[in-house]
C-alpha cells in the first residue's frame, strides 16, 4: 500500500511496451520478463490487455498464476465483457488490479468512440463499478487526458472515484505535455478531485519529454509512475523506468523523502533481457543502461575519472548493474553448475528449455573458452523463443563466400524426425544462408530488420543477431547467438520462421473455432 512518500513503480513494458511496432512476445517470454521485473522489485506489472487476443489473455493468466511479488494488473476498456475477461485472466494472482480506460478528448470521442460526454460518463460509471465488483484495486485512465478540456476531465475523474477507482492515471497519450504544464495539471486534479486515490502519470515520448513530464508529475504529487524498461512503447515510447527511478534516487534534494523500492543493480540485466526478447536494441548512448553510459572517451574525462570517479560520473556503474558481473563457466562445467548459475542469476527455466539451453551451452563452450553471464542470458533468450517439440531445428550449415564467386549456403534442418536440406545463393553469405532456410522450410519470409552486436567484448565474443521478418502480414522477431555471425543469423531467421508457423497455426485454429 502506498504511503505519502512511497512512489509506486507501475511497469507497463508487457502491455504498452509490447504495443511497439514489430514486438510480439509469447506467453513464455512474457513470464520470463515478468520474473525479472519481480526481481527488480517493481510494485506493479501491467501484464497485458486480455481482450486484445487469446495470446494476451494466456500471457496475463500465466503471469498471474506464476509470478510472485508485484501486484499484477491488466488493461480493460469500459465494456462490461472486457472487464469480466480481464478479471478472468487475473483472478489467480494473490493481488491484482483492473485498469479501466476510455478516451475523453474531443477528437477521440468524435472519431473513435462516436460518443458524447454524457455517454462517456456513463461508460466510466459502469466500467469502474464492474471492476470494483471484482477487486478493490481499480485504476482508471482518461485516455488522451492532456488534450481533454479540464472541466470535462474533472467531471470524469470525480465519477471514476465515486464509482470506486482507487488510482487515477493521467495519460499523456500522444506525448503532448510540457513538464511545467503537466505538473500544473497534476496539482490541479489533486486539488479538485475529492476522495481517496493515488494519482499516477503515464507519459509518452513524442517530444522526448516523457521522463521530464513524469518527474514534474511526481513533484506535483503523483505517487505512481507508469513506465517501460528501455522506454519502449507506442510510437516514440513511454517514460523509461530506469531514467525515472534513477532521477528520483540521485536527486533527493528535488524529490525529498520519496522512496522507490526498485533494486537498481538489476536495471542493466532487465534492460538486456527486454532488448533481447523484444528485438529492440538499446541505443549506445541511452541514459543508465546504454553501453556507453559509463564510457569515457576524451583524455581529460578519463584522467578525471581515474583520479576521482565523481568528477565525470553522477552514478556508480555498479549501482545499476553495469559493471559486467563475470561468471565463469567453461566446457567442463556440468549440468548442475549450469542450472545453479542460472538460478543465482535469477533465471528460472526448467524442463525442455533447460535441457536444450544446456546443449547449446556445451556447443558454445566447445568453441569459446569462457562463457560469461551476458553470454548465458543470450543463450537463454534464444532458447525461450523456441517451443521444444514440433519446431524446425538447425542441424548444420555450410557456407562458401568471399570476394570471388557467388556466395552459397547449404542447410540441413530437422522437424519432428524429418530432415530438410536446401542450398541457395545470395548477395552475401548471410543472405545465402537465409535463402537456404526459406527453401528448406518452405516459408519465404522477408527480412525486415537486422541487428548484430557482440554479447561481450573480446575476440571470442558471441555474436547476438536480432532480426524482424515478415510473411503473409505476420511480423515477428527472431534471435540467434553463435561465435559465428552467419550461423547466428541463420539461427535468428529460423527462430522467426518457427514463430511465423506458430502464429499461422494459431490463426487457423481460431478460424476453425469461430467457423464460417
Ligand atoms: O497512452 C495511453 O493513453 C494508454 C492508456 C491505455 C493508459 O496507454
Ligand atoms: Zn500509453
Amino acid at each position: 500500500m502506498a504511503t505519502d512518500d512511497h512512489l509506486i513503480i507501475f511497469d507497463t513494458t508487457l502491455r504498452d511496451g509490447e504495443q511497439s511496432p514489430g514486438i510480439s512476445l509469447d506467453a513464455l517470454e512474457k513470464v520470463e520478463i515478468a520474473e525479472q521485473l519481480a526481481q527488480l522489485n517493481v510494485d506493479y506489472i501491467e501484464a497485458g490487455f486480455p481482450v486484445a487476443s487469446q495470446g494476451d489473455f494466456d500471457a496475463v493468466q500465466a503471469i498471474a498464476r506464476n509470478v510472485r511479488g508485484p501486484v499484477i494488473a491488466a488493461l480493460s476498456r469500459t465494456h462490461l465483457d472486457d472487464v469480466d475477461k480481464c478479471y478472468e485472466a487475473l483472478k489467480d494472482a494473490p493481488f491484482f488490479r483492473i485498469h479501466v480506460f476510455i478516451s475523453t478528448s474531443p477528437s477521440h470521442m468524435e472519431y473513435m468512440l462516436k460518443m458524447n460526454e454524457a455517454q462517456v460518463i456513463e461508460e466510466v460509471r459502469a466500467g469502474v463499478s464492474r471492476a470494483r465488483e471484482h477487486t478493490n484495486d481499480v485504476e482508471f485512465s482518461p485516455q488522451d487526458a492532456t488534450r481533454t478540456p479540464l472541466d470535462f476531465m474533472l467531471e470524469v475523474l470525480n465519477e471514476a472515484v465515486k464509482s470506486g477507482a482507487t488510482c487515477l492515471n493521467i495519460p499523456d497519450t500522444v506525448g503532448y505535455g510540457i513538464p511545467w504544464d503537466f505538473g500544473a495539471l497534476i496539482s490541479h486534479i489533486k486539488k479538485e478531485v475529492k476522495g481517496e486515490y493515488i494519482i499516477s502519470t503515464h507519459c509518452h515520448n513524442d517530444l522526448g519529454l516523457a521522463t521530464a513530464n513524469s518527474l514534474a508529475g511526481i513533484q506535483a504529487g503523483a505517487r505512481q509512475v507508469e513506465v517501460c524498461v528501455n522506454g519502449i512503447g507506442e510510437r516514440a515510447g513511454n517514460a523509461a523506468l530506469e531514467e525515472v527511478v534513477m532521477a528520483v534516487k540521485i536527486r533527493p534534494d528535488q524529490f525529498p523523502n520519496i522512496n522507490v523500492k526498485v533494486k537498481t543493480d538489476e536495471l542493466a540485466r532487465t534492460s538486456r533481457l527486454v532488448s533481447r526478447l523484444t528485438g529492440y536494441p538499446v541505443q549506445y548512448n541511452k541514459a543508465i543502461v546504454g553501453r556507453n553510459a559509463f564510457a569515457h572517451e576524451s583524455g581529460i574525462h578519463q584522467h578525471g575519472v581515474l583520479e576521482e570517479r565523481s568528477t565525470y560520473e553522477i552514478i556508480e556503474a555498479d549501482s545499476v548493474g553495469q559493471s559486467g558481473r563475470q561468471i565463469i563457466l567453461g566446457k567442463h562445467s556440468g549440468r548442475h553448475a549450469f542450472s545453479d548459475t542460472l538460478t543465482k542469476m535469477g533465471i528460472h527455466v526448467k524442463g525442455d528449455i533447460l535441457n536444450s539451453a544446456f546443449t547449446r551451452f556445451k556447443e558454445l563452450a566447445d568453441r569459446k573458452v569462457q562463457i560469461t553471464e551476458a553470454d548465458l542470458e543470450a543463450i537463454i533468450a534464444e532458447e525461450l523463443g523456441t517451443v521444444v517439440g514440433s519446431e524446425f531445428v538447425l542441424e548444420s550449415l555450410e557456407v562458401v563466400g568471399g570476394t570471388v564467386g557467388i556466395p552459397n549456403a547449404k542447410v540441413t534442418i530437422k522437424k519432428d524426425s524429418k530432415i530438410f536440406t536446401a542450398s541457395a545463393n545470395g548477395n552475401g553469405m548471410i543472405d545465402a544462408a537465409l535463402n537456404a532456410v526459406c527453401e528448406a522450410t518452405g516459408v519465404g519470409a522477408k527480412l525486415k530488420e537486422f541487428n548484430v552486436s557482440a554479447v561481450t567484448g573480446g575476440i571470442d565474443a558471441l555474436g547476438d543477431v536480432v532480426i524482424q521478418a515478415e510473411y503473409n502480414d505476420i511480423r515477428v522477431s527472431g534471435r540467434g547467438v553463435s561465435t559465428d555471425v552467419v550461423e547466428a543469423s541463420a539461427r535468428a531467421f529460423l527462430n522467426a520462421v518457427n514463430r511465423i508457423v506458430r502464429v499461422e497455426a494459431r490463426n487457423e485454429k481460431r478460424d476453425i473455432e469461430t467457423g464460417p
